[in-house]
């Protein structure tokens, strides 16, 4: 079974999905820390070889066997992966990473696209959305970095994601679209947990 959970950042995804994952007993794939991994090796080596890239996203992430947990989180890495996912030719490796990953196990998987393009078939398929402003007043309280900075950066971001040719950020027609402005995430993990195990009992 695969739950997928797609959302502008700051929506709650990351929060909300490895909660999700250990309330059923599922993998947890953070999809968005493949493409930072990508742009960290890009900023590196602009013209390194895609394929070749050793990607492994779990409770650490290694790239190359390095440990890069924390430097896809820095701010040029995170404005750059917004970049490099618009590329198409990383949007097709990355996508067939994830497709070889679901293909066994059950997953509770987090990204952009993953109920639109990658696993259309997904059974259970999640939109998390929340307010600009709320968006932003979580990513400030994370990093402790000024809100209106965030907010600002934000846009620029939304706008790729949502505004780039290659997948598009949208949510699927049959996504369930959640709406976390005001809501507690146990609130909304407890509805999407309880929603995977009526699918996986009937
Ligand atoms: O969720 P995140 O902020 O870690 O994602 C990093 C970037 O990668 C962000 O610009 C959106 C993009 N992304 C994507 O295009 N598709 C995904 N499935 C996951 C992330």
């Amino acid at each position: 079974m695969l739950v997928a959970i797609d959302g502008p950042a700051g929506a709650g995804k990351s929060t909300v999905a490895r909660a999700v994952a250990r309330a059923l007993g599922f993998t947890y794939l953070d999809t968005g820390a493949m493409y930072r991994c990508v742009a960290l090796a890009r900023l590196r080596q602009p013209q390194g070889d895609l394929a070749a890239l050793r990607i492994e996203v779990g409770e650490l992430v290694l790239l190359d066997g390095e440990d890069v947990t924390g430097a896809i989180r820095e701010p040029d890495v995170t404005a750059h992966a917004s970049h490099v996912a618009a590329d198409p030719a990383v949007r097709a490796a990355m996508v067939e990473r994830q497709r070889a990953l679901f293909a066994d196990g059950d997953w509770v998987a987090e990204g952009r696209d993953i109920g639109t393009v990658v696993a259309p078939a997904a059974e259970l398929k999640i939109y998390l959305d929340a307010s600009d402003e709320e968006r932003a007043r979580r990513r400030a309280e994370q990093t402790g970095r000024p809100v209106d900075e965030v907010l600002a950066e934000q846009r620029d971001r939304d706008a790729r994601d949502r505004e780039r040719a290659a997948s598009p950020l949208h949510a699927a027609a049959d996504a369930h679209v959640i709406d976390t402005t005001g809501l507690s995430l146990e609130e909304v993990v407890e509805r999407i947990a309880a929603r995977a195990k009526e699918l996986q009992s009937a």
